[in-house]
Parts: C-alpha cells; sequence; structure tokens
C-alpha cells in the first residue's frame, strides 16, 4: 500500500530543508501520495499516513495549525489509517510537545498509531546521542536510519488480533465514588463475554516511584523480570502487562496530570520495557476531569506510553468525559452511547471475529 505523506509547507523555506533530504532517502523507492496542505485532505480511509513537520526554530507551522484544525473538526477523517510521525525542529524546545500533541488529533481523526510513531529530531540532533552510539554513527546518521525504519515498519505493519484477548486494568482510585470506575464499569460489562479481564489496584503505598538507577543495573533486574524495588510491581503487575494483549489506563484529572500512582507505573515499566518492545499490545483509556483538560492527560498517555513505551495506539484510544461529583459521569447526555461505542472499539480492535 502507498505512504500518504501529510507534509505541511513551512513558514520560512529553510526550516524545511533537513526534513525534505531526510524524507527523499527514508521513502526513495516507495509509491507516495504527498499532501502539502488542509484543503489536500481527502479520501484518506484506511491510509498508511506519515504526518512530517518542519517546525523551524519558533515550533510553529501555520499550514500544519490549518491541518491540526481540519482533524480535530472531522472526527472520522482519517478512520481506518496507521500512522507515524516525524517533527524536525531547529531548536531543542516544542518537537515533542508539537508531535504529542499531533498525534492526538491524528489518533482522534481515526488513525491507529505504531508503537514508537514518532522519529524526533531536535535543532542540535542531541536526542539521538544514544542510537548513534549503539550504530557507531553519526547523528545525522542515526536520523536518517530511524527515519527509514519508520517508513519501513509503517509498511509492514498489522496489529494482532485474538479469539479471546487478556485486557489488563490499571486503576488508582476508590470502586465506590470515582468516576473513572464507574465508566470503566459499564465498559467491561460489555467486553466480558469476549475477554479475559483483570484488574490491578494501584493504591497509596503499594508502589513506589522509579529510582533512576543506572542504565545497566535497570537492565540487570530487568532481565529477571523485576526492578530494584520489588513488590507489586514485580510480583503482579509486570507479569499481568506480559500477558495483556491490551491495558486499559483508568485516569482521573489530578492537577491535570495523571496521578502520581498510575506515573509511578509508567515509570517503573522502564526495567521490563529494556528487556521487550511492546508494540503488539494496545493501550486505551479512560479520562474523567472534574472541570476541563482531558486532552493533556491523553497526550500524556500517548507520549509515555505509545511513543516512549512503545505501546499500538488504537484509533480513538481515548474516552474522555467531564464529570466532577459521584454518580455524574454515568449521567452525562449520550454517555451510554459514548460508553457503547468505547467498549465497541476495544473489541474491533483486539478481537478476530468482533
Ligand atoms: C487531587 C485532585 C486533583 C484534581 N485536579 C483536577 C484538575 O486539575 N482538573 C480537573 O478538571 N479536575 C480535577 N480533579 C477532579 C477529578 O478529576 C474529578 O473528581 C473526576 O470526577 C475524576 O475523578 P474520580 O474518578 O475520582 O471521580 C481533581 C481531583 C483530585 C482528587
Amino acid at each position: 500500500m502507498p505512504i500518504t505523506l501529510i507534509h505541511p509547507t513551512p513558514d520560512c523555506g529553510w526550516a524545511g530543508q533537513r526534513l525534505d533530504g531526510i524524507l527523499n532517502q527514508a521513502l526513495a523507492g516507495r509509491e507516495v501520495r504527498i499532501l502539502r496542505s488542509a484543503g489536500e485532505l481527502d479520501s484518506l480511509h484506511g491510509q498508511k499516513i506519515l504526518l512530517a513537520l518542519p517546525l523551524g526554530d519558533t515550533g510553529v507551522n501555520l499550514e500544519y495549525q490549518r491541518i491540526l484544525a481540519r482533524l480535530r473538526k472531522e472526527p472520522g477523517l482519517l478512520s481506518g489509517c496507521v500512522g507515524g510521525l516525524i517533527v524536525d525542529g531547529a531548536s531543542e524546545l516544542y518537537t515533542k510537545s508539537t508531535a504529542a500533541e499531533g498525534a492526538l488529533a491524528l489518533n482522534q481523526a481515526g488513525c491507529a498509531l505504531l508503537g514508537r510513531p514518532l522519529v524526533e529530531a531536535t535543532g542540535s540532533l542531541a536526542n539521538f546521542t544514544v542510537q548513534a552510539g549503539n550504530l557507531g554513527c553519526g547523528l545525522m546518521e542515526a536520523y536518517r536510519a530511524a527515519a527509514a525504519g519508520l517508513a519501513q515498519r509503517l509498511e509492514s505493519e498489522s496489529f494482532p488480533r485474538r479469539n479471546r484477548p487478556n485486557i489488563l486494568a490499571l486503576h488508582a482510585s476508590s470502586h465506590h465514588t470515582s468516576n473513572t470506575m464507574a465508566l470503566w464499569g459499564r465498559v467491561r460489562e460489555r467486553l466480558e463475554d469476549r475477554c479475559s479481564i483483570q484488574e490491578i489496584g494501584l493504591r497509596n503505598g503499594t508502589l513506589s516511584d522509579c529510582s533512576g538507577c543506572p542504565y545497566t543495573m535497570c537492565l540487570h533486574f530487568g532481565e529477571r523480570g523485576g526492578c530494584f524495588y520489588g513488590g507489586l510491581m514485580s510480583e503482579e503487575v509486570y507479569p499481568a502487562v506480559r500477558e495483556a494483549d491490551a491495558l486499559v489506563l483508568l485516569c482521573p484529572n489530578y492537577n491535570d496530570a495523571l496521578s502520581a500512582n498510575l506515573t509511578a507505573f509508567i515509570n517503573r515499566l522502564t526495567a521490563l520495557f529494556r528487556q521487550t518492545r511492546f508494540y503488539n499490545k494496545a493501550v486505551f483509556a479512560i479520562i474523567v476531569s472534574g472541570y476541563s483538560g482531558g486532552d493533556i492527560l491523553a497526550r500524556q498517555v500517548v507520549a509515555a506510553m505509545n511513543m516512549n513505551k512503545s505501546f499500538y495506539l488504537p484509533q480513538n484510544f481515548a474516552l474522555m468525559e467531564t464529570a466532577n461529583s459521584p454518580g455524574q459521569a454515568l449521567a452525562l447526555p449520550g454517555i451510554q452511547t459514548r460508553l457503547e461505542a468505547f467498549a465497541q472499539n476495544i473489541r474491533d480492535t483486539l478481537l478476530s471475529q468482533a
């Protein structure tokens, strides 16, 4: 299948030069359809999408802003697509935040994302230092290799489906009062006939955050299936993640961020990630905010779990709702339809015959 390259024209010509060279090499010999402006985004269902963003030194690309507006306005624009991103900047800032924002917009428009879908190039390319060291090459060569590898994975990706998939739901809330748990309860009952479901509570005091051990020490514990701290994470959570075909993260908004317990879980996944990639595992999320800010948490999950930790991001991976007092989420207008659609999306993603 050809790759559809969404490649907005940069605000000034020089800002696109390095990325142009990278794309020429990564896509050489491939069938590519190139779209350079928001007005060209049509007939995109079921495509392999590569979003390539030249950001210059300001982190701004005005044509990309028009594309972002279309992605947000037209929920089914990219239905059935699978995508990846290359984001190239002239500064040390803005590349990751722009990538996470773009990835969420692609996903909400119906595009799934490969695990590790981002090739990021900061102005100095210093973010390629480790990869260049591993490959024994320079920073620019490492950038070229990463872009070529992404195009290759995009072409060949296929997410596995199962007869009876294993789902692991992770939460850190009180069952009795939590809106997030109430929504999950209704999703869970729509999945139980065809999926094996395990729930683990990461309640206060059960999980220490990552202690940031040196790389070799983390690798040493990881290879033995554990981590320096041991405890719930090594005994219950790592084995459950290994078994799972999909994670469902239950995310109340705490100060416009994932709760400390969920963040500790993601940080502690590093030891497991040292020995294995999670390309064949999907991540979903139910996100509830009392007032606003669900997209901030969704972006955090995309950046941490999909971009960094390599989980596959199915299309429309997150159910985002606003509800504050206990019981409010299940009384929201239209909530039953949205719960049904979210559960159906999990079934369509994971089941060999939905
Ligand atoms: C410590 C704490 C911080 C919170 N911070 C925010 C916030 O920044 N923005 C917001 O919209 N809601 C915030 N909330 C409200 C919750 O998101 C809200 O209660 C929602 O229903 C999800 O939580 P629940 O699943 O426990 O009900 C906060 C709640 C707590 C307990």
